[in-house]
């Protein structure tokens, strides 16, 4: 039997601190356990996994959060050990950042979070997007609340404090999960570029 054969289904992750990226997440596992049995996503900051359980998923879905710049470090983590599996199943990259509220800031090549991610790890995901986060303000604390509405001021975005905003597109997430289910049934096998953001 091949490694492919043995390999159980879709294994979810997500790295989050203000719970949007769980829920993208849990959102695709929602999508995909109408067709397959499987596991809910696993939160990185709470069980880093073992490397025979990255080694054994027919694909590793990966939607990790931007803070200052960079993924949560518990991403990197995640994406070293993947890196270093002999066999590295199919890697789904969802990064969740507000830059990605442009259209044109959502695929692999436009946002420069994923660009630098997948340059920084030597990865070669199966499919890459960035889906646009929330923003909302008084979840933060003074100091962030004040650098993100001038980061927001700088880019054209909400800088009312009051501001509480979910930019992420749903059917997005929705597209992104299919094409995941087309990876495991071979139907997909080009890389996912997002052009526009419905
Ligand atoms: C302290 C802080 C720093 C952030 N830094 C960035 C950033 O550098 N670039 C960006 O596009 N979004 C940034 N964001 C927006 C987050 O990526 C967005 O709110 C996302 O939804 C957070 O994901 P999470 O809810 O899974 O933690 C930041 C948000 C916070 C609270």
């Amino acid at each position: 039997m091949s490694t492919t054969n043995r390999r159980r289904g879709a294994a979810l992750y997500y790295a989050t601190r203000d719970g949007q990226s769980r829920r993208i997440a849990e959102h695709i596992f929602g999508r995909l356990a109408q067709c397959e049995t499987l596991s809910p996503p696993k939160d990185l900051a709470l069980t880093p996994p073992a490397a025979a359980d990255l080694a054994a998923a027919s694909v590793i879905v990966l939607v990790a959060a931007v803070r200052y710049g960079k993924h949560l470090p518990e991403a990197d983590r995640f994406l070293a050990a993947y890196r270093s599996l002999a066999s590295p199943p199919p890697l789904a990259l969802a990064s969740v950042n507000l830059t990605a509220r442009k259209p044109a800031k959502t695929t692999a090549t436009g946002n420069a979070y994923l660009r630098k991610l997948i340059a920084r790890h030597r990865l070669a995901p199966a499919l890459a997007v960035a889906f646009a986060g929330r923003l909302d303000y008084r979840r933060y604390g003074w100091l962030d609340r004040q650098i993100i509405r001038f980061i927001m001021l700088l880019t054209r975005g909400p800088t009312d404090p009051e501001t509480n905003v979910e930019y992420t597109s749903w059917p997005a997430v929705d597209e992104f999960a299919a094409r995941i289910a087309g990876l495991q049934s071979g139907a997909i096998l080009h890389p996912m570029t997002h052009t526009s953001k419905r």
